[in-house]
């Protein structure tokens, strides 16, 4: 079965542009003037992407061009701005990419041999196929179907296990981004009580692993765990990955904790908004025009309790794609037992 195939072969002049960090306060994103330090995602993401359009200038002098095949079934509109940016993003650094678009009839036979024909392909070194997928498509089936070594979203059990026994793997990048934003932040991770909260492959289970990696004591938490609040007062980082608007609140924090709050949720209802903006002019106004508005799995008024924090937007979102980037020019050179 044929596709409708999207190819970018224009190589785009990378045009990264390094952000300045905000100061040391949050009120670029709440009303609450605090002392806690916003660590700006879009900055290190700027960073890691000018780090890897260098390397695909590198590789381009090796004849070599890192190639992304993303994969989008279907109508979702939040997939497809999320799918059409990740193809922007590889145009701006220098890589190949192609989109492919089956439409959200197609059977999971279907999407097993598109897999088989990228696996196949010497020009693509990522597949990423967008999630969530239709019902009758087998996702269990399909990401173990890609092959390992071309797996740039770290889905694939062998990816899965790589990371757990500490070899070089392709990690998810949504986790993998996270700890970049910990590290370059210089924020400390060893001896560091780590609570997540969220058990997803897609974060929470994957970013507990890198944490323990990096030598943090690890605490997963979920929705059967007795005394959630307790445990996470006890994080010196804290994950908030639960897909719950503002569910990690003030007295969750322990003072002076390292929040990453992995949830992006709308709001689109006036009650809701004054439950966690109220008196936040600036965002009211931009809300009562735009219908809604964008809030974390952590509650605003928490960030004045905690030492760093990643807003919404702005904050860990960045870095998904920084890290998609980034896996697939690392895919590209193990694939070539170039050194990574
Ligand atoms: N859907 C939401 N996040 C992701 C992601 O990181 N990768 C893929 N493939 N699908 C997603």
């Amino acid at each position: 079965m044929k596709f409708n195939v999207v190819c970018r072969t224009l190589r785009l002049a990378a045009s990264i542009t390094i952000g300045i960090a905000a100061p040391g306060t949050g009120e670029a994103h709440g009303s609450r003037m605090t002392d806690a330090r916003v660590l700006d995602g879009t900055k290190i993401a700027n960073e890691i992407k000018a780090e890897v359009a260098a390397e695909v200038e590198l590789l381009a002098g090796q004849g070599i061009r890192p190639g992304l095949a993303a994969v989008l079934v279907g109508n979702v509109p939040a997939s497809q701005i999320y799918v059409r940016s990740k193809v922007k993003t590889c145009a701006e650094l220098g890589l190949f990419s192609e989109l492919i678009t089956p439409p959200d009839t197609v059977t999971t036979e279907e999407m097993l041999e598109l897999v088989a024909s990228l696996n196949a392909r010497e020009d693509i070194d990522g597949i990423l196929i967008q999630l969530p997928l239709p019902p009758q498509v087998n996702a269990k089936l399909l990401l173990e179907a890609v092959n390992p070594a071309k797996d740039v979203d770290g889905f694939h059990p062998v990816n899965v296990g790589k990371v757990q026994s500490g070899q070089p793997a392709l990690a998810p990048c949504t986790p993998a981004g996270m700890i970049q934003i910990l590290k370059r932040s210089g924020l400390p991770i060893a001896g560091q009580n780590a609570v997540v909260i969220g058990r997803s492959d897609i974060v929470g289970k994957p970013i507990a692993m890198l944490l323990l990696q990096e030598n943090a004591t690890v605490t997963i938490c979920h929705s059967k765990t007795h005394n959630l609040a307790g445990h996470a007062r006890g994080a010196d980082i804290l994950v908030a990955a639960i897909g719950r608007a503002g569910f990690v609140t003030p007295d969750m924090v322990k003072p002076g904790a390292t929040i990453l709050d992995v949830g992006i949720n709308r709001i689109t209802e006036h009650e809701e908004f004054d439950k966690f903006f109220a008196g936040d002019v600036r965002r009211e106004e931009l809300f009562l025009l735009k219908g809604s508005t964008l809030i974390g799995d952590v509650h605003p008024a928490a960030y004045a309790v905690s030492g760093a924090y990643t807003p919404v937007p702005g904050g860990v979102g960045p870095l998904t794609i920084a890290m998609l980037m980034s896996n697939t020019v690392r895919a590209a050179k193990l694939r070539r037992g170039l050194p990574v």
